[in-house]
């Protein structure tokens, strides 16, 4: 019986060629949001609605930090009172709110925690985060809120409506529409429905159903919060990821139309333009203009949808939460990339990522042997193509029993480890979370209890890879020292290898068995609280225990940072993992959707993403392979990987022309590491982007807003447009107004320049289209090596593009790239800068690093935009002086080896050829 049902769940696994739509619901089949948008409509139709919702002005209670109340329903006879919190975090105003539970209603359910699911933020913030004060009065009809000089907020006592002010001017209103529903607890009994409203329907209130026939028991009954945000003179709303849809979100507030769905599903091979829910979800949601961003950044687990309304001057979103508190921090900044650094203040910054994993990683499903493997890996060398990390997918498992090995076909792991070590290669291995039955590890955390139950609290089974399997609850803080166990330094199944790391996959979590392939929602976790309330936060718990286990595993080595790539997340996962985009598709069409894909992602602070390159399901002909390569090379994350069923791949398998044109862009790849890292310890600081949007730097370029195929590499001045279109011939990249690029395809620069409006090229299938912005000065290791790791003390490439002014700026980030003793100091940070009299460098850097880069030097500097011709240059460190070689060719200077060293400061002085001044020219 056990392995038919296996046999089963394969079949229908890998024979579809579609998502099964059905599977997953729909508004209209979801309970709680088909009263929510029933009860919006029946709002926004009623002129005469009169809101149930006051605030008690007699509660209100002032502290320095929070001022305190309740929200008050009439509902019937009876009245429910909702206590609610409003706060200043890091600088942005939070709301809470929770309901007062009545005994009564909540006492005759077993098992389950009767509380509104209140820790969402344990596990969604960073430690630490710090309230301030705020100042404000009670007026007779509302509250006045302040903090600092440009942040306000009203808050209406009846009908309750917040606005949020900045400079003075109102940004964003909440609840302006009304739509307002708490649906608090209550017994289900005959008659329930004489309870309701008018504006409200019964529609499954005590139990939901799922497309494959399975119930919810919904035990605490109706319990859905939702509310409208109104962006005022918006029409520009981003974020809200995990979909397959394009950068700029669109209008759903319609009955024929699907709100966006946060809810972390298998979706198993999605469609393209859905909103329908993905594997991870980031409830941040920004509103872009040119001189204000908005952020509405909801605390809250549960499964919840949201609509999206675009009027000519507005842009109005609703809310709605099956569960929990209703939670949201107003944040309002005047640019996109403050936004990002007071979300990041709250929900943490991305982990500053080990070097290795910015290189190029190898994955297939699968590798079958260590011979395999190794044979991979050595093609690389034979190809001259650098790459980092091979990967195996769960087939190197004895039966998917995670922590263990096929011996068979992996006699000798750790021999494999130190092989690949060699030459500064990485292993990364899956680990997911389900737990085989019948095995040690299982059993271990079945006896310590610290799996997920069912609704009727004994150990949760359901069916995945392995067959018939518990899964761990890493919500339970005692999973984490458990789990860890597995990774000690000491156990044998990673051989004491520090090039090993973790793929955590299947996270969702994914339960072939289970309604919408998922955990049922009345599951039960620690402290009893329904699987409902924590859905969305379970696969970040789960990878937050590897990246705690594995951190604690590299303690016995020098390269501590782990690498965990996860494919269920949720805010917060940026401080300890990457994400990919799931199962995508060989086709054309897949490899466009990526990058609005990966762009969302990095708005709001979950910039280590990436898609699979070549897609998941399918056979890419060589020219899709050849562009997703050239595309591929700018997601943060870059790893090429196919279904078990696809045939074989690796850059050397279409032959050429393709598989130099493949390597040329891996290489390129790892020419730009300088820039990408760089990128990333900005992103680890301030939460920047690391693929951003074009918008970020052209916020009074309105045409820029809807741009989703091309796109800046972190703040370099970097612009790259790859070519996403079968046969296409025809670069056409849009340099927004005002601003200045220069030609830099396939990372070559040359002096033709670029101004505002659309620029068209004809490409061959060789070409990355490229630009470097006017202004900009960008390291780059140009010397091919096989890995990262042997490209430590390799010379750097300046290259230079001066503005109008004749002047650039730009900087280089530079550590050990694997230790945390950057933490310490250890690290060293380098401001260029260029103007007409020439070039400096200004160092930042801790004698013990400074000796660790002591050979490092500048090998090359290339420059264009420079007005007259320099004849001479003249370098300066260290107090010595000594003259450079320059030379010039179609219109680029190049100064060949300069002989600075990178670490310390260093200047330039250029003289220009007599008779020419170049200060007026
Ligand atoms: C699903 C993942 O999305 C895919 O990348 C992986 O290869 C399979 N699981 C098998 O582990």
């Amino acid at each position: 019986m056990k392995s038919s049902l296996f046999i089963t769940f394969i079949l229908f696994f890998t024979t579809v060629s579609a998502v099964k739509e059905y599977l997953f619901k729909k508004c209209s089949q979801s309970g709680f949001c088909h009263r929510n948008r029933h009860f919006a409509q029946a709002v926004e139709s009623d002129p005469e609605y009169q809101s149930p919702y006051s605030i008690d002005v007699s509660s209100l209670s002032f502290a320095d930090d929070s001022i305190t109340g309740i929200v008050k329903k009439v509902h019937g006879l009876v009245d429910v009172d909702f206590p609610f919190k409003i706060s200043v975090i890091e600088g942005n105003f939070r709301f809470q709110l929770d309901e007062k539970l009545n005994s009564d209603v909540v006492d005759t359910v077993k098992h389950v925690n009767k509380q509104r699911y209140n820790e969402t933020e344990t596990f969604a913030f960073k430690q630490n985060v710090a309230y301030h004060p705020l100042t404000g009065d009670q007026l007779e009809d509302k509250l006045v809120l302040k903090y600092g000089d440009d942040h306000q907020v009203e808050l209406e006592f009846y009908p309750i409506r917040f606005s949020f002010l900045y400079q003075n001017k109102v940004q964003l209103t909440v609840n302006d529409k009304q739509f307002l529903n708490l649906e608090h607890r209550r017994k289900e009994r005959e008659g329930s429905t004489s309870e309701l409203l008018s504006q409200e329907t019964s529609f499954d209130m005590f139990q939901d159903s799922f497309a494959d026939s399975s119930k919810d028991t919904l035990p605490l009954g109706p319990e859905s919060m939702a509310i409208d945000f109104n962006f005022i003179n918006f029409t520009h709303v981003y974020g809200i990821p995990e979909h397959a849809d394009s950068l700029l979100l669109k209008h759903t507030r319609s009955k024929d139309k699907e709100p966006y769905r946060l809810y972390n599903v298998d979706i198993f091979e999605y469609d393209l333009d859905s909103r329908l829910a993905m594997y991870g979800s980031i409830p941040f949601l920004l509103g872009i203009k040119s001189e204000v961003t908005v952020g509405v950044y909801w605390i809250n687990s549960a499964d919840t949808y949201i609509d999206i309304e675009y009027s000519s001057s507005n842009t109005l979103s609703h809310w709605m939460s099956e569960n929990g508190l209703l939670d949201f921090i107003i944040i309002i900044e005047p640019t996109p990339y403050d936004a990002n650094s007071q979300y990041g203040k709250i929900s943490g910054n991305a982990a500053l990522p080990a070097l290795f994993s910015l290189g190029y990683h190898q994955c297939r499903w699968n590798y079958n042997d260590q011979k395999d493997v190794l044979e991979v890996h050595k093609k690389f060398d034979t190809y001259k193509i650098p790459y980092d990390t091979i990967w195996l997918d769960i087939e190197y498992t004895d039966e998917k029993k995670y922590f263990t090995w096929k011996k068979e076909a992996f006699p000798n792991p750790g021999k494999m480890m130190q092989k690949l070590d060699q030459t500064g290669r990485n292993l990364v291995v899956i680990i997911d979370p389900h737990l085989k039955d019948g095995y040690s590890v299982s059993e271990e955390f079945i006896t310590k209890k610290l799996v997920m139950k069912d609704n009727s609290n004994q150990a949760f089974y359901g069916h995945c890879w392995p067959g018939k399997s518990v899964w761990i609850d890493t919500t339970n803080p005692d999973a984490t020292p458990a789990w860890a166990g597995h990774f000690a330094w000491k156990s044998p199944f990673l051989a004491q290898a520090a090039n090993v790391h973790i793929w955590n996959d299947m996270n969702e979590p994914s339960v072939f068995s289970g309604p919408e392939t998922v955990a049922p929602k009345d599951n039960i976790h620690f402290n009893n609280w329904e699987h409902r309330s924590v859905h969305n936060l379970y696969g970040m718990s789960y990878h937050q225990a590897t990246y705690n286990a594995m951190k604690a595993r590299l303690k016995h080595s020098n390269r501590q940072r782990p690498f965990v790539l996860t494919r269920s997340y949720f805010t917060g996962s940026q401080r300890t993992a990457a994400m990919w985009t799931g199962d995508n598709m060989s086709k054309w069409s897949y490899l466009q959707a990526s990058i609005p894909m990966v762009l969302t992602h990095n708005i709001v602070n979950m910039p280590f993403s990436g898609a699979d390159v070549g897609g998941f399901f399918g056979d890419p002909s060589s020219e899709l392979l050849t562009r997703w390569y050239q595309t591929g090379l700018f997601y943060p994350f870059f790893r090429g990987h196919a279904h078990i069923d696809s045939p074989r791949r690796e850059p050397w398998v279409p032959g050429e022309p393709y598989t130099s044109i493949i390597r040329d862009a891996i290489k390129l790849r790892y020419v730009l590491l300088p820039v990408f890292y760089t990128g990333f310890y900005h992103a680890s600081e301030t939460g920047r982007p690391v693929m951003k949007p074009m918008f970020y730097d052209a916020l009074d370029d309105t045409n820029t807003y809807k741009i989703d195929d091309q796109f800046m590499v972190g703040d370099s001045g970097i612009l790259a447009k790859p070519i996403t279109e079968k046969g296409g011939n025809v670069s056409s990249i849009y340099i927004p107004q005002g601003q200045i690029y220069y030609d830099f395809f396939n990372g070559e620069i040359s002096s033709q320049v670029f101004t505002s409006g659309y620029v068209e090229r004809p490409v061959e299938l060789t070409d990355i289209p490229m630009l470097l912005k006017g202004g900009s000065i960008i390291p780059l290791k140009t010397r091919y090596r096989r890995s990262s790791k042997l490209m430590k003390n390799d010379p750097y490439t300046l290259v230079i593009a001066l503005d109008e002014n004749g002047q650039a700026k730009g900087d280089l980030y530079i550590d050990d790239g694997e230790s945390f003793s950057y933490q310490n100091g250890e690290k060293s940070y380098i401001g260029f800068q260029a103007v007409s009299e020439g070039i400096s460098a200004s160092v930042s850097v801790s004698e013990e690093f400074s000796r660790q880069i002591e050979s490092v030097t500048v090998e090359k500097i290339v420059i264009v935009g420079v007005k007259g011709e320099i004849s001479a240059v003249i370098i300066e460190q260290e107090g010595k002086k000594w003259n450079g070689k320059v030379s010039e060719k179609d219109s680029v200077t190049t100064i060949k080896n300069p002989k600075v060293k990178i670490n310390s400061d260093w200047e330039i002085k250029f003289e220009y050829k007599q008779g020419v001044d170049h200060d007026e020219l």
